[in-house]
């Protein structure tokens, strides 16, 4: 909530304004991102994405109320994938695209039908 009246490029934030900001939103800026719609893990692989702002990406907030649970969270998520796809392969068996949910946190609705194979 702004604190006090303030101007933020060509917006003018008055007092007392609730000011939301959507990852969703700045996660697929293609101001930013090339190919925002893209699912490319590689991406993070490349210069550019190393050179962006800072505050381009924020699935963890950021400022000092930023998420203490971050490195933690990115590192379990490595390791946990990479075990799991080691040894098994995912097929998807729904029968239309998965449909986004967007609730706090991202979601699929009505979930995503999966067939998992141990890996031979
Ligand atoms: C993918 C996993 C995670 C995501 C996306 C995530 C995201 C976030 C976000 C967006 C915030 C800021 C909320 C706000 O604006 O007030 C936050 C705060 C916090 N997170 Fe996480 N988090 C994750 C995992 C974790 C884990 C694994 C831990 C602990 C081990 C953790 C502990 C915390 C704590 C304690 C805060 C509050 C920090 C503060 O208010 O000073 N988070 N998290």
């Amino acid at each position: 909530m702004a604190t006090a009246d303030n101007r933020v490029g060509d917006y003018l934030i008055t007092k007392d304004t609730s000011v939301l900001i959507s990852p969703y939103i700045v996660h697929r800026n293609p101001d930013y991102w090339k190919n925002p719609e893209v699912f490319d893990p590689e991406r993070w692989e490349t210069e550019e994405v190393k050179q962006l702002d800072k505050f381009a990406y924020f699935p963890f907030a950021a400022g000092p109320r930023m998420c203490i649970g971050n490195n933690f969270a990115l590192l379990e998520a490595d390791i946990i994938l990479t075990k799991v796809i080691q040894q098994f392969d995912f097929k998807y068996i729904g029968e239309s695209e998965p449909v986004m949910d967007p609730t706090l946190t991202l979601r699929v609705k009505d979930g995503m039908p999966m067939q998992i194979q141990k890996s031979r």
